[in-house]
């Protein structure tokens, strides 16, 4: 089967009227492993697109801020040697957990593949009088970070999914030469171990906004092999008369809590410990994983 993976589609609903403002397409072979070559540069498009809207996917992005910090702060400190923390987080995106972590008093350097991610983070931190280092680099390689020594290195939010195998290992690779001996390693996954299994093909509506932007936020998921699929994420906002749809498209990979472990331990990590939702409070399961000295 091919799939067709369309880049950002803005469609305009005025009444009933259904018009198609903007498509790109472009092909992803499903069955063949072509998909792979093209998975970086889809996902890059992803982000590069999705970087203005991405606060909008969030009930309320300043209290998500807070309420991450809040749970993220103790999780480290219960870890981590020492008060004073130096972050590398190295799938930073707009800015969602550095701008939290700074917040916390960490000094932080926060890096992603996605320049217009990076350029969005840099003025939101500027908004908020936050003095945070910024760096476009792929953690494949975290080639444009010379600094190491970090007390953490954080990849929050699903960040590692995007990766084939390989890439995974490079980039927990990279990580690891950043980190002191002691340093954590601090990962947040979807639950594929569930999700794999379940295979679902749509993340509920949500319904957000008050007071002029309203918006409805789902997602539409495409499995195109085993542990593979593509997701349509839509944005569809109200403002005035009109419903305006903004459509992005993006891969993941489904990576299991014992991939993502092995890979740790093979790149001198400690056995990692997995914090799932109920015990963390964090939505999503996350790993801490102590570089050995
Ligand atoms: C779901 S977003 C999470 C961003 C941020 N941590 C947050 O929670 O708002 C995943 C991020 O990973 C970044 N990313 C994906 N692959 C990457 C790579 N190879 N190198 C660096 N960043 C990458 C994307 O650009 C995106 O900003």
């Amino acid at each position: 089967m091919r799939t067709p993976v369309w880049t950002l589609s803005t469609l305009t609903l005025c009444s009933a009227e259904i018009m198609l403002s903007t498509y790109h397409g472009t092909m992803v072979d499903a069955k063949n492993n072509q998909k792979d070559q093209g998975m970086t540069r889809t996902n890059l498009r992803f982000y590069e697109e999705l970087a203005a809207h991405y606060h909008l996917i969030f009930d309320d992005w300043n209290a998500a801020i807070e309420r991450q910090a809040q749970v993220l702060g103790p999780l480290i400190h219960s870890h981590a040697n020492g008060n004073c923390l130096r972050v590398l987080d190295c799938s930073c995106g707009i800015g969602t957990q550095s701008l939290g972590f700074a917040k916390l008093g960490y000094s932080v350097l926060g890096s992603d593949m996605s320049p217009a991610a990076i350029k969005r983070a840099k003025k939101e931190a500027s908004n908020r009088d936050l003095s945070i280092s910024f760096r476009v680099s792929d953690m494949t390689s975290l080639a444009e970070i010379a600094e190491t020594g970090f007390d953490v290195v954080a990849t929050l939010d699903n960040a590692l999914p995007h990766l084939d195998a390989n890439e995974l290992m490079l980039a927990i690779r990279a990580m690891a030469s950043r980190i002191k001996p002691g340093g954590l390693l601090l990962a947040s996954i979807r639950d594929y171990d569930a999700l794999k299994a379940e295979r679902p093909t749509i993340q509920e509506p949500a319904f957000y906004g008050r007071g002029g932007d309203n918006r409805i936020v789902h997602q539409v998921w495409d499995w195109t092999g085993l542990d593979r699929y593509v997701v349509h994420l839509y944005i569809t906002i109200h403002a005035g008369r009109e419903w305006t749809v903004h459509h992005f498209v993006s891969e993941y990979r489904c990576v299991l809590r014992d991939e993502l472990s092995n890979v740790l331990r093979s790149s001198g990590f400690s056995t990692p410990k997995w914090f799932m939702p109920a015990e963390s409070g964090f939505y999503q399961p996350v790993m801490l994983a102590t570089k050995d000295h």
